[in-house]
């Protein structure tokens, strides 16, 4: 006997549904929901294709970020040898190898990530760029960091912040380890598929506000990638 035209399609419906999910919760999502462990095993699990599926160039990423960055910590008088510059979730060390190529830059970097193999792999590329002795890296969650307040003249966090489980905790550290006067350069997810991330994505005027609500000031918002805007900030000064 063959299956009824009514099973056939409960059949697909029930297929379809599934399909839906995996991509929603591996590929759109890359695990935020199901908690940081399963973020951090997907990571683990991809390291060694990450820098090709993002199609990293180092030239571009020199162009985009350690240009903006290094003329911010220069203009500010933060960039000689005790600048110390933070990136959290540093990934294959996009960030790090970004800044120290810049001459203007003679300060260090401190990577932080929870995924080993991504941080393997930063450690080979930071020894064969002669960039592994201005670099320090954890392994270590981004909340809570194990730094002093007021430690560093900028703070890094790009393509990471939706996935990790409290970003609130994340905004409010990446604030006290930020020395008054420092630079907060981050990422807001801002393509279609952000809508499907509720609670982890918002509206670009949301964003402002939060981080706004966190103490940052002077933000600026760069158009950069289809899937990201970067969002640049400050620490305020005292008085
Ligand atoms: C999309 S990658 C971004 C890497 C790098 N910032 C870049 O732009 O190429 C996200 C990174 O966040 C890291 N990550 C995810 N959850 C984390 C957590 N709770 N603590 C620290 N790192 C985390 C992952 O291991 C991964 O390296």
């Amino acid at each position: 006997m063959s299956p009824s035209p009514a099973l056939l399609a409960t059949l697909g419906a029930i297929l379809a549904l599934l399909g839906f999910g995996a991509w929603w919760l591996l590929h759109v999502t890359e695990g935020a929901y199901v908690g940081p462990r399963f973020v951090v095993w997907l990571y683990d699990l991809s390291a060694a294709r990450y820098d090709r599926i993002k199609d990293l160039r180092e030239s571009e990423e020199a162009i985009d970020l350690g240009v903006p960055l290094a003329e911010l910590l220069l203009a500010d008088g933060m960039a000689g040898p005790d600048a110390r510059v933070l990136d959290v979730a540093t990934g294959t060390g996009r960030l790090p190898i970004a800044l120290l190529s810049m001459p203007m830059f003679d300060g260090k970097v401190v990577g932080v990530d929870l995924s080993a193999r991504m941080l393997e792999l930063a450690r080979a590329k930071l020894v064969v760029a002669e960039m592994a002795d201005r670099v320090t890296l954890l392994h270590h969650p981004a909340t809570p960091l194990p730094f002093d307040g007021r430690s560093f003249h900028a703070v890094c966090l790009l393509e990471a912040l939706e996935f990790l489980p409290d970003s609130d905790a994340c905004l409010a550290e990446l604030y006290r380890v930020l020395v008054p006067g420092g630079h907060l350069l981050i990422t807001q997810r801002i393509d279609r598929q952000a809508r499907l991330m509720p609670g982890k994505a918002e509206s670009r005027e949301a964003f402002i506000r939060r981080l706004e609500k966190h103490g940052f000031v002077d933000m600026v918002r760069r158009p950069w990638t289809t899937l990201y805007d970067q969002v640049w900030a400050c620490r305020p000064n005292e008085r």
